[in-house]
């Protein structure tokens, strides 16, 4: 069988720890044990495990004590799940060992199917967690190496501004043509930002109708018009500690202009229908392809607020105003897309290259990278022919970016799962799923709405 995770046991009573080890190999599990606990703290320094399960009273040093100095020795990431056993008498060790980190504990004396649940849900813990470093790691090199690609005086630009401004609470206004990578440059800037952790909310001011959006960013309290049958937590509140993004912004009526505009200055928020203000602590970025300037000249766009707005300006130039990026964004589409699609094409024709170079592409980074994807999907050999890109009527107003998506369902998935278990593990208690976790309750809250496990 294969084995099912690596658990050191430790227990200073030779036979307890012979029946558990047995019990936990019989269940393909992968046991080292001793019945010292200096002999254990040799193991936990040459070797990982998956899992600690130690008993707390031994002569030479208590469980509690090997607990806390694996703790102060190892980074998080890299320590085992730890569970604790414990008798009756001291199962306030236990709850101090819970406190520096362990998962759970058992009562001595305990059924041996007792123990194989725990050690299945500790395992299963350490698995999501390390299955979502890999993801978040993942997701980190993407950003470094895939990020915003472009050598361009005007990309670099671009990236200049968009990392100093990150270290910022600033408000940032993303102003470009469609397809040109505002949202890209948002999503960097949060993931930049001291408020990774905390949530993106992407809000598409164009995309909800008016009567909808300003529920959809403030929330309501049940009763507040037809059809509120519960209260709702607006966007704002959602992004709470982290960053909102307005998409868009250019689309939005006067009213929520002037709504906007004094939350803005504010800070705060009053959900409709409610008469309690809540204070809010967001990062505001907004984008539009509008030339907000000439709205505000023509009575289109208030003021005041475009000035709220504009405070760090980052203008992304069209793609036909910055063609030397073009081969390292083909190339990069071409990588991206072949890898999806599990097709060998490596690059591209030079002369299709050079058709491409002066293409003057009105859908901007989007609509070539929906050409270069069209084009591995229909080439034929390792290299995309003239007859893969037709360029005209190559534009298909279209979200592109499947890859990205399916791994940000994965990381959904496993951050799902995990908060799940917390709780589970947690028997409910909110405030312990999120010390599990290592994650703030404001930050446990948000997860909770987002994934409806309320
Ligand atoms: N410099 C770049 N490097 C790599 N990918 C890019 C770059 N610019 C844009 N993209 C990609 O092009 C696509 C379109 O970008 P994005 O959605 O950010 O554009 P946008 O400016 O928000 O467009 P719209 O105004 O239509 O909403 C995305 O898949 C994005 O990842
Ligand atoms: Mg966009």
């Amino acid at each position: 069988m294969a084995h099912r995770g690596s658990i050191l046991l430790v227990d200073d009573e030779e036979k307890i720890l012979k029946t558990l080890s047995r019990a936990l190999r019989d269940a393909g599990h992968e046991v080292v044990d001793t019945t010292s606990a200096r002999q254990a703290q040799r193991l936990l320094n040459a070797r990982t495990f998956d899992l600690l399960v130690v008993d707390n009273l031994m002569p030479e040093m208590s469980g509690l004590d090997l607990i806390r100095e694996l703790v102060a020795g190892t980074p998080e990431g890299e320590r085992p799940q730890i569970l604790m056993m414990t008798a009756h008498a001291t199962v306030e060790s236990a709850i101090e060992a819970m406190k520096l980190g362990a998962l759970d504990y058992l009562q001595k004396p305990f059924e041996i199917d007792e123990l194989l649940v725990v050690v299945r849900r500790a395992l299963d813990h350490q698995r999501l967690r390390t299955e979502y470093r890999y993801l978040v790691s993942e997701r980190d090199e993407q950003f470094d190496h895939y990020g915003i690609i472009g050598r361009s005086r005007g990309i670099q630009d671009v990236i200049a501004r968009a990392e100093m401004v990150a270290s910022t609470k600033s408000t940032v206004l993303i102003t470009g043509e469609t397809g040109t990578g505002k949202e890209l440059v948002a999503r960097v800037i949060h993931d930049r930002s001291a408020q990774r952790d905390m949530p993106l909310i992407k809000v598409n001011c164009a995309a909800i109708p008016e009567t909808l959006l300003e529920s959809e960013l403030f929330g309501h309290v049940r009763g507040a018009f037809t059809g509120a049958t519960s209260n709702k937590k607006g966007k704002f509140a959602l992004a709470d500690g982290g960053t909102i993004f307005l998409d868009e912004i250019g689309t939005m009526t006067p009213t929520l202009q002037a709504k906007l505009l004094r939350v803005l200055q504010e800070r705060e928020i009053e959900p409709l229908g409610s008469e309690r203000i809540e204070t809010i602590d967001v990062r505001v970025i907004a984008a539009t392809n509008r030339d907000l300037r000439q709205m505000v000249a023509d009575q289109k766009f208030q003021e005041d607020l475009f000035y709220r707005l504009n405070v760090i300006p980052i203008e992304i130039p069209p793609l036909r105003d910055r063609r030397e990026d073009i081969p390292a964004l083909v190339e990069h589409f071409v990588r991206k897309h072949a890898q999806r699609t599990g097709r060998h094409v490596e690059k591209i024709d030079d002369a299709v290259l050079t058709g491409l170079q002066q293409y003057d592409w009105p859908g901007n980074v989007r609509e070539l990278e929906n050409t270069i994807e069209r084009a591995v999907v229909l080439s034929q050999g390792s290299i995309i022919s003239p007859k893969a890109v037709s360029v005209l009527g190559a534009a298909t107003p279209q979200a592109t970016g499947l890859p990205s998506l399916k791994l940000r369902q994965n990381i959904e998935w496993v951050e799902r799962e995990t908060i799940r278990r917390a709780l589970e593990g947690a028997g409910g208690v909110k405030k312990d799923a999120a010390e599990l976790m290592g994650i703030s309750q404001r930050a446990l809250s948000y997860y909770l709405a987002k994934y409806r496990l309320d």
